[in-house]
C-alpha cells in the first residue's frame, strides 16, 4: 500500500515509516515541523535507503492537501499530526482546539474526496479520563477527559465514528496508545521534546545525561505498590508495529474499530526509574515532590483486543526501552539538532 503519514516526522511516526517500509509499503509524508525537524525524516530515508516523498504543510490547508492527494496514488492514512502537551493544551485551549480538530476534518474531507476511505487514528489512553479500573479495555464507557488535548482526541474518535457509520465504505481503526517510550536500537531516530520534556523517559534520560539535575516523582501517595504512579509504558518499535497490523487490518474491514496498544503490564515511576539505573548503570537523582494535577493512580491496558483482531502483542522489554532511550539520548545529546 501507499500509505500517507500526517505528521510523519514525529516521534511514533518516524519509527513507524520505518516498520511500513520493511514491511513493502510505499510511504508519504506531510508535516508543517511545528514541533518536529526535517532531519528526522532525512534519517529514516537513511535506515531505509529510501527516498521519501515529504511535504512541509499543515494539514489543515485544504489546497496543499488536495494537491498531495493529487500527486499521489493514496491508498490508506495514519494520522499522527496533531499538537499534544497537556499543560500547554490547559493554558492554550482554543489553539489546540481549532489545530487538533481543523486538521482532523480537513484531512477527513480531503480523503472523501479523492475516494481515500482507510484511516488510523493515532488517539491516546487519555481518553479514559480517570479509570474506574484496570486494565482498561475499549468498551469501558469514557467519563470524560481531564484536559482540552485529550478531548481533543476524544473528539476526533467521535468524529470519525460517525464518518464510519455514515458510510460503511470506510475502514477507520482508532489506536488507542498507552506510554510509548525507547527509540529505534540504530540509536538514529527518537523522541525530541522541545524545551523541558513533559513525559517521564525523556526527562530521565536528561537527568542521566547531566542535563537536568534530578527527576521530580510526581507523588509518592498513589494507591500503587510503592506510591507512585503505574503506567503502561510500550517501546515505539513495538507501536509502530501495531500501526502496520491496523493498515492490513483497515486494508481488510470496513467500520470503525477502536484498538488499544499496550503491552498490560504497569510500571511506576520508581519501578522505571530502577530499571534505568540498572540496564544503563547509571544514576538518576529524584526528589519525590506534590502529585501533578490530572495524573491518575494507574493507567495500563487490556491488550487483548490488538491480540484477537490484529494479531499483535508487544514483544519488547522494560530493558530494551530503557536500553534504547538512553543509546539515542548518547548518540544526540542535542535531539536532531547537531
Ligand atoms: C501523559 C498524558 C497523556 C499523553 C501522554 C503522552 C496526562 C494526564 N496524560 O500521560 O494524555 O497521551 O502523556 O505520552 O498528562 N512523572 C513524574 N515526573 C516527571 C514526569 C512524569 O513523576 O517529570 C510521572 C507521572 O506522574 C506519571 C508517570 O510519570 O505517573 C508518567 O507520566 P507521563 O510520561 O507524563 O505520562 P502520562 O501522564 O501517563
Amino acid at each position: 500500500m501507499n500509505i500517507l503519514l500526517t505528521g510523519g516526522a514525529g516521534f511514533i511516526a518516524t519509527h513507524t515509516c520505518v516498520e511500513l517500509i520493511s514491511a513493502g509499503h510505499d510511504v508519504v509524508i506531510v508535516d508543517n515541523y511545528v514541533n518536529s525537524q526535517p532531519e528526522a525524516v532525512r534519517r529514516v530515508e537513511e535506515l531505509t535507503g529510501r527516498t521519501i516523498p515529504h511535504y512541509e504543510a499543515d494539514v489543515c490547508d485544504r489546497a496543499a492537501m488536495d494537491r498531495i492527494f493529487s500527486e499521489h496514488a493514496i491508498d490508506a492514512v495514519i494520522h499522527f499530526a496533531g499538537l499534544k502537551a497537556v499543560g500547554e493544551s490547559v493554558a492554550q485551549p482554543l489553539r489546540y482546539y481549532r489545530n487538533n480538530l481543523d486538521s482532523a476534518l480537513t484531512l477527513c474531507e480531503t480523503m472523501a474526496a479523492h475516494g481515500v476511505k482507510r484511516l488510523v487514528f493515532s488517539s491516546s489512553a487519555t481518553v479514559y479520563g480517570v479509570p474506574d479500573e484496570v486494565p482498561l479495555r475499549e468498551d469501558m464507557f469514557c467519563k470524560g477527559c481531564t484536559n482540552p488535548y485529550g478531548w481533543t482526541k476524544y473528539m476526533i474518535e467521535k468524529i470519525l465514528m460517525g464518518v464510519a457509520q455514515a458510510d460503511p465504505s470506510w475502514s477507520v481503526v482508532l489506536l488507542r496508545y498507552f506510554n510509548p517510550v525507547g527509540a529505534h536500537e540504530s540509536g538514529r531516530i527518537g523522541e525530541n521534546p522541545n524545551g523541558l520534556p513533559n513525559n517521564l523517559m525523556p526527562f530521565i534520560t536528561k537527568v542521566a545525561a547531566g542535563q537536568l539535575p534530578h527527576l521530580n516523582v510526581f507523588g509518592d501517595d498513589y494507591n500503587t505498590h510503592d506510591g507512585t504512579g503505574v503506567r503502561d509504558y510500550i517501546h515505539v518499535v513495538d507501536l509502530a508495529r501495531g500501526h502496520v497490523d491496523a493498515c492490513a487490518y483497515a486494508a481488510g474491514h470496513s467500520g470503525c474499530e477502536i484498538i488499544n496498544l499496550g503491552t498490560g503490564v504497569g510500571y511506576s515511576v520508581l519501578d522505571m526509574v530502577q530499571a534505568f539505573e540498572r540496564v544503563n548503570g547509571v544514576k538518576v537523582p529524584y526528589v519525590i515532590g506534590p502529585r501533578r494535577p490530572g495524573d491518575v493512580d494507574a493507567c495500563f491496558a487490556d491488550p487483548a483486543k490488538a491480540k484477537r483482531l490484529l494479531g499483535w502483542e508487544a514483544k519488547k522489554t522494560l530493558e530494551d526501552m530503557c536500553r534504547d532511550a538512553w543509546r539515542w539520548q548518547c548518540m544526540n545529546p542535542n535531539g536532531y539538532t547537531t
